[in-house]
């Protein structure tokens, strides 16, 4: 098997979301001073007029109160101009009524896209993969997705990570495996032996073992 070389840059969790200055559907932004205390999903998709993608712009679209209740505004994203963005955010209104009602960045020298590892050559040399970066209102990225071209993303698992995150920040504890508003959630093992011995009497959580105890919130 050969190996690829791979010098694609790949923004990491707990980076500072790299800054930028972009033209969007919306008039220009610049990341560190858009949506000012609050948080961001940023995500791309390879290409406007294209099925999967109407799909998910669509789904963003229809949920786009769900983001706003949680305090976080949508930054769209393709290599397509702003010419094509307005073609086809009015073809798509006019087709289903659905308007995508939040900026698109027009990323057509592949700024952006290159900044976030969003350009995967290996994948494709010419769209950006579909990817979702979640920044909180400190501009930190805390949740990381990349999807291929031909697989579109999930709208419940966006709103859901995008809540975990912002509850786990709350509460100060962990999300178990399929954690949805109203479960149980993980309080943070102890750390000495002091606080395990006191874990192991503490009857007001679920526990399973000291390492591992539920609560409600
Ligand atoms: C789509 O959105 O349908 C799509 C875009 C680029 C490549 C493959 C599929």
């Amino acid at each position: 098997m050969e190996i690829q070389e791979n010098t694609t840059f790949m923004p990491r969790i707990g980076d500072i979301a790299p800054n930028f200055v972009a033209k969007t559907t919306k008039g220009d932004i610049t990341l560190h001073d858009f949506a000012k205390d609050k948080w961001i999903v940023l995500f791309s998709h390879p290409a406007d007029f294209t099925p999967v993608c109407t799909t998910e712009m669509s789904g963003f679209a229809q949920r786009k109160g769900e983001f706003t209740a949680l305090n976080t505004e949508l930054l769209g994203l393709s290599i397509d101009s702003i010419h094509a963005h307005l073609g086809w955010v009015n073809n798509v209104r006019e087709k289903t009524g659905v308007y995508f009602d939040f900026p698109i960045i027009a990323d057509i020298d592949m700024k952006v896209s290159k900044l976030y590892g969003m350009l995967q050559p290996n994948e494709s040399e010419t769209a950006a993969v579909r990817a979702v970066f979640f920044i909180d209102p400190d501009k930190k990225i805390r949740l990381v997705m990349y999807y291929p071209l031909n697989v579109g993303r999930n709208m419940n698992e966006i709103l859901r990570a995008l809540e975990a995150l912002q509850t786990s920040d709350k509460f100060g504890v962990a999300m178990p495996l399929d954690w949805k508003k109203g479960d149980k959630v993980i309080i943070p093992p102890p750390k000495n032996l002091d606080e395990m011995n006191q874990r192991l009497n503490d009857d007001s959580c679920e526990r399973t073992d000291f390492y591992l105890c539920k609560k409600d919130i």
